[in-house]
């Protein structure tokens, strides 16, 4: 301090009054900088929440079901289950997690409890759980071993509490299993730190068709005790049901819906799997799919191939989806070996697929560009590794809406082309068109986040440009990434 202070120079008061003469005559002559910068085009609503933005990036997330039906083979259980036979041998969260960050995972949901009522953790309202198993002689908690094992990867957890209760008393008695099942909810909010999404389904029991499950309480509650999770249900609030277990999305994607038109359980599978360009909710689908025909682990099944699991991905991921890949541990307690070989081979394939984007090095324009030249909307910044804030955006006063890539060099082969929008300021992408040197060659309707295009009549090579059109929108449609992509697995397989 005090060095600096014998260091500073004196200034006299005249040369301060030149100085600051000077800057004001420079002020004067240099046009303001101030008028270039262009800002952001208006959001077009609804919007995606925090939550459900961070969400929609994921992209892949897994589910474990887990409990007393991988002992018995079956489905669905009975509720009379003896928890004598809940006995994994060698049961290890560490290998199930692993698996899934192997996959490229970051949030993975595990059955707490399933219709069974058999609970996964040491539930302080029943005594149909874990504590009555000889694992761990009773002394263990398998939502306990899964939330360290997430924790310690830097993956996220999720939940999944079956509504439905085959084995509790009062299950038919709507203040009594209301007050039961809203208890064991609070149980699994407040003693496992941050859940990042929870799942319900609507199933209910034919015995006890009067059950009424208070939904409002319920998701009130979780909001209350969960500040960044994502509900999923047939009608959210934060995640919707994609209307099949098949992992598919419809090839009309919408992430914004009517709520009002939705209900737990019985909403219309068609209208959940297209969404509704004028919903004035943003509820984007979520797509469960087994990686083996069941939803608990049995000997007798097997994973998918690869060729089915990439069927799925370009259903689910490539259609402005988040694709929940269920992966069973086995009675051991393990996510099986053949899996675990499939879950990488898949995720290699991906990556494969996806680590290269043939058309970086093409020179890239537009019909239009919001802001002029230096604006910061020039279609260059589709090309700037998927930015979801970077983009694309044409005028506003303009209405024939392209975007145009040509090889530098040598001729482009490809098979996949990939179009994300900047779903940030909301989904606008109505219907769009691909040509390559002027031939169409494919075309869509919605885009979303991610829209992947298989190029049903196969590879294109030798091509010098592709266009791709927008030929309708919700307003200025803009544009974050686009990729060209080349699929051998396809072709190795015989597609
Ligand atoms: C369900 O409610 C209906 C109408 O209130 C009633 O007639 C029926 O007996 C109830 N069923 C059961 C199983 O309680
Ligand atoms: C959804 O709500 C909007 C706004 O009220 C309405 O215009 C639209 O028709 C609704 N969609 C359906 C399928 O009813
Ligand atoms: C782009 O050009 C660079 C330099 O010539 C080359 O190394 C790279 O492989 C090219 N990328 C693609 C996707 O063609
Ligand atoms: C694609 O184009 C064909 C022919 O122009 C048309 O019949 C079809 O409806 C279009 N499909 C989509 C999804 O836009
Ligand atoms: C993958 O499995 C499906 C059945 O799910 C079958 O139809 C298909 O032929 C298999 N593909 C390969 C390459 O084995």
């Amino acid at each position: 301090m005090l060095g600096k202070k014998t260091m500073a120079k004196p200034y006299n008061s005249l040369s301060c009054l030149v100085v600051s003469l000077f800057i004001t005559l420079l002020q004067l002559i240099t046009p303001s900088q101030q008028e270039n910068i262009t800002p952001p085009p208006l959001p077009i609503l609804p919007l995606p929440n925090y939550a459900q933005l961070k969400w929609q990036q994921r992209e892949l997330i897994m589910f474990h079901h887990f409990g007393v039906n991988t002992f018995t083979d079956s489905e669905w259980g009975t509720g009379h289950e003896n928890p004598a036979i809940f006995n994994p041998t060698r049961l290890d969260a560490n290998q199930w997690i692993d698996t899934a960050v192997q996959a490229g995972v970051t949030l993975v949901i595990l059955t707490a409890k399933h219709h069974d009522g058999f609970c996964l953790w040491p539930s302080k309202y029943t005594d149909h759980s874990v504590i009555r198993s000889p694992w761990k002689n009773g002394q263990g908690d398998v939502v306990r071993e899964f939330v360290n094992a997430a924790k310690a990867r830097g993956v996220d957890v999720g939940l999944y509490l079956s509504p439905w209760d085959l084995h509790d008393r009062t299950y038919g008695l709507n203040k009594e299993y209301n007050e039961h099942y809203l208890a064991q909810l609070q149980e699994l909010l407040n003693k496992y730190g941050d859940v990042k999404e929870i799942w319900f389904d609507g199933a209910k029991g034919s015995n006890a068709p009067n059950m009424t499950y208070y939904f409002d309480d319920w998701f009130a509650m979780v909001k209350e005790l969960q500040s960044a999770i994502n509900i999923f249900s047939n009608a959210g609030p934060g995640i919707r049901w994609v209307g099949n277990e098949n992992g598919f999305s419809g090839s009309t994607s919408w992430s914004t819906i009517n709520r009002t038109l939705l209900s737990i359980p019985n909403s219309n599978v068609d209208y959940l799997n297209t969404g509704d360009p004028q919903g004035t909710d943003w509820l984007p689908p979520e797509c469960d799919v087994s990686i083996r025909t069941g939803w608990f682990w049995h000997k007798s099944q097997a994973p998918k191939n690869l060729s089915d699991l990439l069927e799925i991905y370009y259903k689910s991921v490539g259609r402005n989806c988040v694709l929940l890949l269920n992966v069973p541990p086995n009675t051991q307690g393990l996510i099986s070996d053949s899996d675990v070989q499939r879950l990488k081979d898949f995720r290699s394939a991906i990556d494969t697929i996806f680590s290269t984007n043939l058309a970086n090095n093409c020179s890239i324009k537009a019909s239009s560009q919001r802001g002029g030249k230096n604006g910061g909307f020039g279609p260059e910044y589709v090309l700037d590794n998927d930015h979801l804030w970077t983009y694309w955006a044409p005028r506003d006063d303009k209405d024939d809406h392209w975007i145009e890539l040509k090889t530098k060099s040598k001729p482009l082969r490809f098979n996949v082309v990939r179009i994300q929008e900047a779903i940030g300021l909301g989904q606008r992408i109505k219907m769009h068109e691909i040509y390559v040197d002027g031939k169409k060659i494919a075309n869509g309707t919605t885009i979303g986040y991610k829209k992947l295009h298989r190029l049903e009549k196969g590879t294109v090579s030798n091509a010098y440009s592709v266009r791709i059109k927008i030929i309708g929108s919700r307003g200025p449609p803009l544009i974050s990434s686009v990729g060209l992509h080349f699929d051998s697995f396809g072709i190795q397989m015989g597609r």
